[in-house]
């Protein structure tokens, strides 16, 4: 049995998050938008940072001159910026049009719908009754929500919970018991369960004033690679990259998840970072071991807790029909049972599929090979450009369609497991010695909305007019913040709150000598440093 997960931790971050102005529900002021989400003062200082991070450390920061460790050979890296709305019939041969799909169950009775593989349930039986209890939650909470259910259907009062004859462990629907023996999770009677359907979880939308048309039907992007695909062959010809190369994108993608949840963790509207990685066929095993390492040692390198890390490699049959491996790094959320991962980023090695459905027309596999699908006429199913994508290697002398090892990872999602895991509460003594509790974010430095703020111990004897100089001398370089409201240790606890890694204030001493005292967010230490030094110590703390 699954233990419970830590609700009470993610509500302490989720209110967190709303009371510092990370993230606030879309829409609020109208009742919001379930899986819509809007990122506050500190949160899009957040976001920002994290995207800056990743675009620096994987695009501009890299050194197409070296071979990094681990890697095969050195390697260039490129940028693009997309459109959101792509011509459709990309949709069409990437297979999204067709394939991208979840299972969705209506409820007759409730009114609800649900994810047809997010419904578990367990038999239970009281006086040769037998019925199959389903809820959408897993784990310790799934357990307790059928047991509660299961009760008030055999009309049971608590004492009598334990007559309740249990078998087995929560199970999917699929395959354990027919939608007439199953009892859903807002139902009073079983049966009421419709047959699943499938459902596009493409937006869709229409392209100029003609509303209406069947052939003015667009879709908001699910996810940012596509537009890569389709740019390959400008990015070729008209930077001086070769292969081995990458491009990269960050951008929003919109999804219509049936259930939206885990506060943005799902989310119907969300950002993703994405690189398609251009390679030799011969070399793809070796590039894909390469970014899946490079990529999980990003997370740890700006802090993430590797206890709370995974690298998962899919297992044969979780394989898309054409990946040759795929590994996912995966963050132990604290909404989700101990022992419950959820993913972060997929590392995937997608061979030439992508390039060749844009070349000639969606694939499908048939006997080990990929090959364009036919309609009753023999004819492609849904065409591809016609154009060339293949590569010529001009010092091999060799033609080939590259192979693509694609990371892609959620900035959503890496900005909640970064703000889950920066989450922490301890005891400090306070200015007057006292042990007082604080709430306060571990954020990396480089992730910090603010990096500095600067206090003035009290709000009189020239201390505001040196910490404004010290400010203005900041403020250039980096986020500041200056306040000047309440008592030093109430200023303290808001910037620990907000996560700022430094403090300076200026107090009585400073007026004589003109130093400052450092404080460090995470040690408590404070240090005094000559306020003319004060850019120089926090940027070496920085770095
Ligand atoms: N191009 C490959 C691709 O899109 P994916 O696994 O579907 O792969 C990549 O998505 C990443 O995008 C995920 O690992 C996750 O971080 C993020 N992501 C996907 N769906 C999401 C959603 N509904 N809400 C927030 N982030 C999501």
């Amino acid at each position: 049995m699954t233990a419970p997960a830590d609700q009470s931790r993610m509500d302490a971050i989720v209110s967190l998050a709303k009371r510092r102005g990370f993230i606030f529900p879309s829409s609020e002021i109208y009742g919001g938008l379930n899986g819509f989400w809007d990122y506050g003062p500190l949160g899009v200082e957040l976001k920002r940072n994290l995207k800056n991070a990743w675009w620096h450390d994987m695009v501009t920061g890299h050194d197409e001159l070296a071979t990094p460790s681990g890697a095969p050979g050195p390697y260039e890296m490129t940028g693009l910026d997309c459109t959101i709305i792509m011509h459709p019939q990309a949709w069409r041969c990437s297979g999204h049009f067709d394939l991208f799909h979840d299972w969705l169950i209506d409820c007759r009775e409730s009114k609800r719908r649900y994810r047809y593989d997010h419904l578990l349930g367990r038999w239970a039986g009281y006086r040769g009754r037998r019925v199959f209890v389903l809820t959408d939650a897993s784990g310790e909470e799934g357990l307790t929500a059928t047991a509660a259910k299961a009760q008030k259907f055999f009309g049971l009062r608590a004492k009598q919970a334990g007559e309740i004859e249990w078998e087995g462990d929560l199970v999917p629907l699929a395959g354990h018991a027919s939608r007439e023996e199953a009892l859903a999770p807002e139902a009073s009677e079983p049966g009421t369960l419709t047959e699943p359907r499938e459902f596009n979880l493409m937006f869709e939308t229409r392209v100029g004033a003609v509303a209406g048309e069947a052939d003015n039907r667009a879709f908001l992007r699910p996810e940012t690679a596509q537009g890569i695909f389709v740019n390959f062959k400008n990015v070729l010809d008209t930077s001086r990259v070769r292969v081995p190369f990458g491009i990269a994108q960050i951008g929003k993608s919109f999804r219509n998840e049936i259930t939206p949840r885990n506060f943005t963790f799902r989310s119907r509207e969300f950002e993703q970072m994405e690189i398609e990685f251009f390679c030799h066929p011969a070399d793809s095993q070796a590039w894909y071991r390469y970014w899946r390492d490079r990529r999980w040692r990003w997370y740890l390198e700006l802090g993430l807790s590797e206890g709370r890390l995974q690298l998962r490699e899919h297992e044969a049959d979780e394989l898309s029909h054409y990946s040759c491996g795929t590994a996912d790094i995966e963050y132990a959320f604290p909404f989700l049972a101990e022992g419950e991962f959820g993913e972060l980023e997929g590392i995937a090695h997608r061979g030439d599929f992508d390039l060749r459905s844009h070349m000639e027309g969606k694939l499908v596999r048939s006997g080990g090979e990929l090959v364009v699908e036919t309609d009753e006429t023999g004819k492609p199913r849904h065409r591809g450009s016609g154009r060339d994508l293949s590569y010529f290697d001009d010092v091999s002398r060799e033609r080939f369609v590259p192979h693509v090892i694609e990371p892609s990872a959620g900035a959503d999602r890496a900005a909640l497991a970064f703000l889950c895991d920066a989450y922490t509460e301890d005891e400090v003594p306070d200015e007057h010695g006292k042990p007082r509790r604080r709430t306060l974010l571990k954020l990396h430095p480089r992730l910090a909305p603010v990096k500095v703020a600067v206090l003035p111990l009290v709000k009189k004897d020239g201390m505001p007019e040196m910490a404004t100089e010290l400010y203005r001398l900041l403020k250039p370089h980096m986020a500041c913040q200056y306040d000047e409201k309440g008592s030093v240790g109430r200023r303290y606890a808001r910037q620990d709150e907000a996560g700022t890694p430094f403090c300076l204030t200026v107090d009585g001493a400073s007026l004589g000598d003109r130093t400052v005292t450092l404080r460090d967010r995470d040690s408590l230490e404070q240090v005094r440093v000559p306020l003319e030094e004060a850019v120089d110590r926090i940027r070496e703390r920085l770095a």
